[in-house]
Order: C-alpha cells, then structure tokens, then sequence
C-alpha cells in the first residue's frame, strides 16, 4: 500500500507561494475538464470567476494560511482584467524586476521586507553597553536603518548587517559609504553563513518560520552573556528574559535573552 501519510508532509514543505501556485493550475485544469464534460462554453468573465472560486476553495482546503483563500480568489480574475487592459507589457516586467530585486528569496524564505519602527530601535538602544566596545549584527538588515541609527547613538559599538535581497543591500550599502557611518558595514551574506560567535548583540526582525532554526544557531554560536534581540517574533517554548513593549503603530514587543 502506498504511504498516504508522505504525502501531506511533503505538501506542506512546500513554499506556500508555490503550493498556491500548483492549486490555480489544478483549479483552471478543473474548469476546463467541466465545461468539457457539461459541453459548457463560459465567457471569460465567468471562466475566470469559476477559478477564482475554486482556487480559493483549493487552497482552504490545503489549509494555508487564512489570507491565502482572498488571495486565490482574485488571482486570475485579476489576470484577465489586467490583459483587456493596455498597459505596455514593459510595464509588468519592470515591476517584476522590481519586486524581485526587492524581496529576492522571500517566496522560500518567508521573511518579507519590512521595517523596524523608530519606536523599536529607541528600544534597541537601552539594551546596548554603554561604554565599552561591542559588535552589533542585524540579521537581515534590509535598508541599514537599525545600523545607521545604532551608530549615532552608539559610535563605540561596530555596526554589522547581512542582507540577501540585492535593493535592500545595495541602498544600506551606498547609505553607510556615503553617509559617513564608519563604525557600520554591510555584507550580501545570508544569515545562516554568519558565525555568531563574533558578536556581543545580535538582533533579528524575521517571521515566525525560521525562529526555531535562528533560535538553534544562537544557542550554538553566541558567547555567554551575549544578547539575542527578536522584534515582534518570539521562539517557541524559550521565554526571554525580558519583554520590552513599545508604543508603536504595532504595539511592537522587543524579545531579549542573554546567554
Ligand atoms: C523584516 S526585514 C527587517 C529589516 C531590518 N532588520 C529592520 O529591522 O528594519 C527582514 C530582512 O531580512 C532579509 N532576509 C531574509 N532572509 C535572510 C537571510 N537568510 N539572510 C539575510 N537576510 C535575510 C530580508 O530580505 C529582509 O530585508
């Protein structure tokens, strides 16, 4: 008998992105097999909605996450809207390259671009030594803005960020070399190549997804009485030793352990 247990694991390993991807490909397969077997002929409107519904049903179904299902449902009435519009196909690639450029793996690694709130790194800055030397690491630094401000409040620290998303690095790359921030650095270096080890602070601003992994890793690699800084998302099973709660639009809270 085959394993049937296999195969959801198998599914659920799957990008999401991707796994959405093949549920509009089995939707529109579907729709094509009933007007087939009814000998419908739809209009594009309703063949596109007929999609859109049971794409949405699909990825219910397939339990992905709840913003997924509206995402589905409007995917290829979307689609067929947009191609009776005129827009020059120029248009779609560049916003394409644009995208990608910005957001790079995030289809794999889950981790978005957004940003730390001014709120957030004011509450950074309490948790940094005051006097003596440190090494910072912001662990996916996208535009450099938690480095460059650390540096101002903190020029006796050294400021370090790795980025994968190439717009994200390239900016916080020309920021830091041309606004004088000689205490930041920026490397295009995922963070799972970095040695933990090196640094006094290391702080993170992710996804719920690789926070067990990072978790791993900071156990690992840190030194004793290193700090590990987590903006919004928090690690299963490990309550930090302190919570720092900001007023932000998000009510941000600043997870902190030291080892
Ligand atoms: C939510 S943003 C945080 C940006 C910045 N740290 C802040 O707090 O404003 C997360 C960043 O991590 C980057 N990222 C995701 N996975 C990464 C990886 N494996 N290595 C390095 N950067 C990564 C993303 O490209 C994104 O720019």
């Amino acid at each position: 008998m085959p394993d049937t247990r296999a195969r959801p694991l198998r599914m659920r390993k799957l990008p999401p992105v991707i796994l959405a991807l093949l549920l509009q490909f089995a939707s529109f397969l579907t729709v094509i097999f009933g007007a087939n077997l009814f000998a419908l002929s739809p209009s594009p409107f309703v063949f596109a909605i007929a999609c859109g519904v049971l794409a949405a049903a699909f990825s219910h179904l397939a339990k992905q996450a709840r913003w997924w299902p509206p995402i589905q449902l409007l995917f290829i009435p979307s689609l067929a809207i947009t191609l009776n519009t005129n827009i020059p196909p120029v248009v779609f690639l560049l916003a394409f390259l644009l995208m990608l450029l910005l957001y790079w793996s995030t289809f794999r690694t889950q981790v978005p671009l957004y940003l730390s709130s001014n709120k957030v790194r004011q509450a950074l800055e309490t948790q940094l030594p005051v006097e003596q030397q440190f090494d910072f690491i912001d662990l996916g630094s996208g535009m450099g803005g938690v480095l460059t401000h650390l540096s101002h409040t903190h020029p006796q620290g050294t400021f370090h960020g790795v980025e994968t998303a190439p717009l994200p690095f390239i900016w916080s790359w020309l920021r830091i070399r041309f606004g004088g921030y000689r205490n930041c650095r920026v490397y295009w270096r995922s963070l799972w190549d970095c040695d933990l080890a090196k640094y006094d602070v290391a702080f993170a601003y992710l996804s719920p997804v690789p926070m067990a992994a990072l978790w791993e890793k900071v156990r690992n690699e840190m030194r004793p009485d290193s700090l590990f800084i987590s903006n919004t998302f928090a690690v299963e099973n490990q309550p930090p030793q302190k919570i720092l709660q900001t007023d932000d639009l998000h009510h941000s809270e600043l997870y902190v352990w030291r080892k």
